[in-house]
């Protein structure tokens, strides 16, 4: 019994699919990459932009001829779109067999259970998902993302997550402390502590408890060398994160904070809830209180009513920022929100233009970025053999940027070494080994 389980989008997806695959070699299933041999297809999609959402169809188009050719390959679709569309996927794709919501992870052995017995099911209903994993089930790696909180409370109006993930939920930290101690004496260096909206982690539980305390205490466990963590919402981020990020070794200077557009305007019709001024003034301290802190963010170009002018916006904060790298996209509305009732007024053509543009302007400034790391001693951790060549080995540094390391002693995976920065490229450094420090 063979399963083929395919991801799209964010790092919850993939770690919800580490928790599938788990309960499925708890069944007896092995992984693999190749269709033709196996017995059960997952396909773990994403919402929230129209592009992945579409993507799921043609996968579907793609695995009907091994339905075809094997009336017992079973099909599952799950995740965000899953969790959207329901019973529309049984109904539009009559060789799928299963359709589970973001919530019924933990009813997966049962759904099984009655899809081997030959039924078709969807489960979209919201009950309590635990997030628990069976850890047994993790592949040996020496970087994991683990799940700390779910869902969003926060309704941007742009965003269908609250609508497919549901209301926020933090887990306990006694559960995200043990699968981290775990994950650590299984080979794990570093972890990505994930959420929509961590720093409103420990909202509804009964202990004391918020986002840095949380940081303090995963920061205590023996052998874990790196903490990373994504998404901060910008109107959340305050003093007490930034202290625990500057005083907390483990804790990379790496953060992830989107600000979606400069323009005032469309901030507040984005529901974000700061203006640019807050956001800015926020950042900058936190890059005074953290010596090296790179700085990443999200963009939507082409909201509603985003004129030329407020477009300016946006380019003028990514000028005076300078973040090391940002991701961008076209606004395309999503069922359910708010922004969906307004007038989609901006031209494909116009979104791709400003989305082109934003995206030069960037490039240089992540170009200088890299530029300015020639020479610096980094501490990387070494992630796998480069795809560049002999004796390249591949990792990142704490600003989470990819290093390429040139060492003439074999590395291996896990290990954490120091290197000098010897060129910049595009999007990665290179580096040379200064000093081996530890296994
Ligand atoms: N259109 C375009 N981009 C979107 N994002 C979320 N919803 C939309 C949408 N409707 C982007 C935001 C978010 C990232 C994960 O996806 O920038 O931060
Ligand atoms: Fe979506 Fe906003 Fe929640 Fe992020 S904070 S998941 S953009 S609603």
């Amino acid at each position: 019994m063979k399963l083929f389980i395919k991801t799209f989008g964010c790092q919850m997806n993939e770690y919800d699919s580490e928790r599938i695959a788990a309960i499925f070699q708890e069944r007896g299933y092995s992984l693999t990459d190749n269709l033709e041999e196996a017995s059960f297809a997952v396909i773990n999609t994403c919402s929230v932009r129209e592009k992945p959402y579409h993507k799921v169809e043609s996968e579907l188009g793609r695995l009907k001829k091994f339905k075809k050719l094997n009336p017992d390959f079973k099909i599952a679709v799950c995740g965000c779109v899953a969790q959207q569309d329901g019973e529309k996927f049984l109904d539009r794709f009559d060789y799928v067999d299963l359709v589970f919501g973001t919530s019924a992870i933990d009813r997966l052995h049962s759904l099984i259970d009655l899809v081997e017995k030959g039924e078709r099911i969807c489960d979209t209903s919201e009950g309590d998902d635990e997030l628990s994993i069976p850890v047994f089930g993790r592949g040996k790696k020496v970087s994991a993302f683990v799940t700390i909180m779910k869902g969003c409370d926060n309704f941007c109006s742009y965003c269908i997550v609250p609508y497919v993930r549901g209301r926020e939920k933090s887990r306990k930290p006694s559960e995200i402390l043990d699968e981290i101690k775990y994950l650590v004496n299984n080979g794990v260096k570093e972890v990505t502590l994930l959420g929509q909206n961590v720093n409103s982690y420990g909202k509804g539980l009964d202990e004391d408890i918020n986002f840095p305390k949380l940081l303090y205490k995963v920061h205590d466990i023996n052998g874990l060398e790196r903490i990373r963590f994504v998404t901060s919402h910008p109107k959340d981020f305050d003093d007490e994160l930034i202290f625990a990020i500057r005083d907390l070794p483990k804790v990379c200077e790496y953060l992830h904070l989107p600000l979606q557009a400069g323009s005032n305007k469309v901030l507040k019709m984005m529901n974000r809830k700061y203006t640019y001024e807050e956001y800015r003034d926020k950042v900058l301290k936190a890059k005074e209180m953290i010596p090296d802190l790179a700085l990443s963010s999200d963009f939507i170009v082409g909201f509603p009513g985003e004129t030329v002018e407020d477009f300016a916006e946006t380019l003028k904060a990514i000028k005076e920022i300078r973040y090391e790298s940002i991701f961008a996209f076209k606004y395309s509305p999503r069922p359910k929100t708010k922004a969906s009732n307004f007038v989609d007024d901006i031209t494909d053509d116009e979104k791709s233009r400003r989305l082109n543009e934003l995206l030069s302007i960037q490039s240089k400034i992540t170009e200088e970025i890299n530029k300015s790391y020639v020479g610096k001693v980094q501490e990387i951790l070494v992630e796998g053999k480069s795809k560049k060549g002999e004796n390249q080995f591949s990792g990142r540094n704490r600003q989470n940027k990819v290093v390429n390391i040139l060492s003439n002693h074999k590395l291996n995976i896990g290990d954490i070494v120091t290197v000098e920065i010897v060129e910049a490229k595009k999007n990665s450094l290179l580096a040379k080994i200064v000093e081996f420090v530890g296994r």
